[in-house]
């Protein structure tokens, strides 16, 4: 069977690009391959730098990942600083790594530009971190040999980065000693919008969270911005962010049934919303439930994690002794 693997940064709460960009499409694959999925602490380390923020994403992230329906039976589940051999290879890869490469990464160019913008140096407020993280993510996607690697769109760079380190790596010692990963982009949900029409992410401010209460979710769809279009007029369900978030909870029939209404007239914002909440409400609602119940119990949370992170370790630890024997540290 082939190998899928990703990870999620706790950095925050979970919001629903998060759920349709990469957890649901990582579940989806894990019942056709054989699944590592690990959350991201240290890449966490970056920007988060209160130790309680980062414990309390952490448990988030982990509790989220269960809610929504992770098998850690059939999924290698774990924590990536459980798993030291990670920051082995990531010392490996510096090697093979050009410095322009990392020059033209997005997350850092675009915080380059921010800095730029402001008239500020611009490397202000980047540590080496942010500018090695392909590096890192390289790290975890080579040292468990994965094929696919689930992600959203704003990722391929990172996995683009990572085959180039490892061809460059294979390259060098004349063998495929790092299999060469794919990123797997589900095209439908490559960019769930947000709720002020850009890319939902948190550094925007723009998300639904994946777990917040049913009177905030009601309240957060029905503060969403429309155009002023009265009820009777007739409206073009796809350019309507409402409508596109619609599709994300409802299934085929719901689909076509509610853009032949927006298409006729007669149903007003208000409506579209409430019929956004109500979808939104019955796939959510269970896995809050869920959700609710695993964050209060950070021991089990804890159990469930470290019995996957020895999993993890034990197949980490057999690259690498693949590896130093290959460069001739060892
Ligand atoms: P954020 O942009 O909110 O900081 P992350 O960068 O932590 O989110 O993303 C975690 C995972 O969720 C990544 O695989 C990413 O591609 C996916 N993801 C995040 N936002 C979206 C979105 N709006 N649409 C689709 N996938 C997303
Ligand atoms: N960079 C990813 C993100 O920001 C998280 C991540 C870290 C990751 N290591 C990974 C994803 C390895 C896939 C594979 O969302």
């Amino acid at each position: 069977m082939k190998t899928a693997l990703t990870g999620i940064k706790p950095t925050g709460i979970l919001h629903i690009g998060n759920y349709f960009g990469a957890i649901k499409p990582a579940l989806r694959l894990a019942e056709r391959y054989d699944a590592r999925y690990f959350i991201a602490d240290y890449h966490a380390l970056n920007s988060v730098k209160n130790p309680a923020d980062l414990r309390r994403a952490i448990t988030g992230i982990t509790a989220g990942w269960l809610a929504a329906g992770i098998d850690p039976e059939r999924v290698i589940f774990y924590r990536q600083s459980g798993v030291p051999e990670t920051f082995e290879l990531a010392t490996i890869l510096a090697a093979f790594t050009p410095k322009g490469l990392m020059n033209r990464a997005h997350a850092y160019k675009a915080a380059v530009r921010q800095n730029t913008e402001k008239g500020e140096d611009g490397d202000a407020g980047i540590n080496m971190g942010l500018f090695t993280y392909p590096v890192l993510m390289a790290s975890d996607i080579l040292l468990f040999d994965a094929d696919v690697v689930p992600v959203g769109r704003d990722q391929t760079q990172h996995v683009e980065m990572a085959q180039d380190i490892a061809g460059a790596f294979n390259h060098n010692y004349g063998e495929e000693l790092l299999k060469i990963p794919e990123a797997a982009v589900e095209e439908d949900v490559a960019v769930v919008p947000g709720l002020d029409g850009r890319k939902m992410s948190k550094s925007y401010g723009n998300t639904i969270p994946l777990f917040s209460t049913e009177s905030a979710l009601r309240k957060l769809i029905m503060r969403t911005v429309t155009n002023s279009q009265c009820v009777d007029e007739p409206k073009d369900p796809d350019g309507s962010l409402i409508f596109a978030l619609y599709k994300l909870f409802a299934d085929p029939g719901e689909q076509t049934a509610l853009a032949s209404r927006y298409r006729a007239g007669g149903m007003g914002w208000g409506e579209a919303k409430e019929e956004l909440f109500r979808v939104a409400n019955r796939e959510l609602s269970p896995l809050r439930d869920r959700y609710n119940e695993l964050v209060s119990d950070p021991g089990k949370l804890e159990r469930i994690l470290s019995r996957g992170t020895e999993k993890a370790r034990a197949i980490a630890s057999r690259t690498i002794k693949r590896l130093r024997k290959a460069t001739g540290i060892e």
